[in-house]
């Protein structure tokens, strides 16, 4: 399934502001921003009672009696090859399904023809599918089309299909963007696997925006006709920094995805959001998802004021509505999972500056950099989990650090714990009552120094500064307390082995 297509981007941000606190205002528990009502049902269906005049069974015979294979074409264009399948049960009316397919790797606009009528089609795929129905008089029908007697697959504009790891997100970065406007991009393509990339436009300086976005300047909408632009990929409000992951397509442009085969669930709580539905070409067609709509229950309310010069508030879900009020501003930063597997359950959260709802602690983990307005609130939904999954902070506290992030580590076994300064400064916080053990390190750059904290950050905490120089006589590092912070000063990316005792 995929959103948008997206070859070039610009970048927006607008009405930025100093970090002068928005309205003060308490979100008005519980958001209502999701239909509470019951989910539309239809009208129930009533079938006519069946009346007493004189049954005839030859045409019910007839329906079961169709023969798809004299109106298959002999030969199919080079290149392509035509398959049916019988979809309906033994004895019941035949259900036919037939698909033309591409077998060369092109991608084409392919349609299925039954007679002169177009019965499906698709643009720039490798195959398409139609489902002919027998009717009571012995002959095949689809959608509009009656009394089938032919049927054809047409390939048009095909092109030698690109490999999904042919995307250049140079190719598409914007450039020149005013000061104080950053735009980045991440690989974070899984081996062997498509190019992803998570790209993410952030404010460098220390203002925030009452909104931040990404748009592209074409977008394809599959079942829609949409035209003009730039479109909207993400955005944010009173932040400085929205970001979303891409993928690349067989094609060699990239989208916007939410891939099936994911059974994990994706909460929206915006009023609206719009699911453009699309195969990715595959001969097997199957595809299926639901829509649960759950009233937000009216959770008890957790106020939490966040002080300046104190350690953050960690928390692990729980069944409130927590709130992080700030004096005036508060950031928030999410944390790993000890199995990066399970990334998917941060989608299970909502969290709102005001009453808006403005992203999940999955788009906060992605993007890296502290989420900052006066007041944020967050729901899990249930969620469970016995480890820390987000902290709130001091905007003070957290200015000046461009990527601010949890860890959480097994409970045994080595942990790999990323200090991401490639864009500077860089904390990483763990919140673990016990010993933590620096092991080694994974590249360390020599354009960085690391120092390491034990409870809070201030000179007196401070228990080690490791260079390139001397980490190697330093290590194994014993760290111990409950919160411990790794600091990056300076620039590059560091890979940090630790594990607890
Ligand atoms: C890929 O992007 C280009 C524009 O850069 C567009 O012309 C082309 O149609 C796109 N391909 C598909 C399959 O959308
Ligand atoms: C939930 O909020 C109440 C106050 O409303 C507080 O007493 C309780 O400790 C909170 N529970 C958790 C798990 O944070
Ligand atoms: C950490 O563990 C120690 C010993 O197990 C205990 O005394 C202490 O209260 C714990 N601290 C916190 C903050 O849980
Ligand atoms: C960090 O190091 C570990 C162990 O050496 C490795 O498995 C992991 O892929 C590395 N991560 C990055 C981002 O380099």
């Amino acid at each position: 399934m995929f959103l948008l297509l997206l070859p070039s981007f610009f970048s927006f941000t607008h009405s930025c502001v100093r970090t002068i606190p928005p309205d003060d205002y308490y979100p008005t528990v519980p958001p209502t921003q999701m239909p509470t009502g019951p989910p539309i049902t239809n009208p129930p269906v009533t079938v006519a009672p069946v009346t007493n005049s004189p049954v005839t069974n030859t045409p019910e015979d007839q329906c079961t009696a169709c023969d798809i294979n004299p109106l298959l074409p002999v030969n199919p264009p080079a290149g392509s090859r035509i398959d049916t399948t019988e979809i309906a049960a033994a004895g019941e009316c035949k259900q036919t399904r037939v698909d033309c397919t591409r077998t060369d790797g092109q991608t084409c606009d392919i349609a299925i023809r039954g007679g002169t009528t177009v019965l499906q089609s698709v643009t720039n795929m490798e195959t398409v599918s139609a489902t002919l129905t027998c009717e009571m008089n012995g002959m095949y029908s689809s959608g509009t089309a009656n009394g089938i007697t032919t049927l054809t697959c047409e390939f048009t504009n095909c092109v030698t299909a690109v490999p999904c790891t042919a995307c250049d997100i140079n190719a598409i970065s914007p450039n020149g963007l005013p000061a104080g406007q950053m735009f980045s991009s991440v690989d974070t393509t899984p081996a062997g696997g498509c190019t992803t990339t998570e790209v993410s436009c952030r404010r460098t300086d220390d203002q925030y925006c009452t909104g931040v976005s990404i748009t592209t300047s074409y977008l394809q909408a599959t079942f829609d006709d949409i035209t003009g632009g730039p479109y909207e990929i993400a955005s944010t409000l009173n932040a400085g920094l929205v970001m979303v992951g891409i993928g690349c397509e067989d094609d060699g442009n990239y989208s916007v995805r939410i891939v099936n085969g994911d059974n994990n669930p994706f909460i929206f709580v915006n009023p609206g959001f719009k699911i453009n539905l699309q195969t990715d070409g595959a001969t097997d067609h199957v595809f299926a998802f639901k829509i649960t709509w759950t009233p937000i229950p009216n959770a008890p309310q957790n106020i939490i004021d966040v002080a300046r010069g104190n350690p953050p508030v960690a928390l692990q879900p729980n069944q409130n509505l927590t709130i992080f009020r700030g004096n005036p501003m508060v950031s928030l930063m999410a944390f790993t999972l000890p199995d990066p597997s399970q990334a998917y359950l941060l989608r299970q959260s909502a969290i709102y500056s005001g009453d808006t709802f403005i992203g999940t602690l999955d788009q906060v983990l992605t993007s890296m950099t502290p989420l900052t307005a006066n007041k944020i609130s967050i729901y899990t939904f249930g969620l469970s989990v016995d480890y820390p999954l987000y902290m709130a902070s001091d905007y003070e506290d957290t200015r000046g650090i461009m990527v601010y992030e949890g860890a959480n580590c097994p409970v045994t076994g080595d942990c790999s714990i990323l200090l991401q300064g490639s864009w500077g400064n860089a904390m990483t916080v763990t919140d673990y009552n016990g010993t933590e053990v620096i092991r080694g390190f994974d590249g360390f750059p020599g354009t960085a120094v690391i120092n390491v904290y034990e409870n809070q950050v201030s000179e007196s905490t401070r228990i080690a500064t490791l260079t390139s120089d001397n980490y190697f006589q330093q290590i194994p590092l014993e760290v111990k307390g409950v919160m411990k912070f790794y600091e990056l000063n300076g620039h590059g990316l560091c890979n940090m082995t630790v594990t607890r005792l």
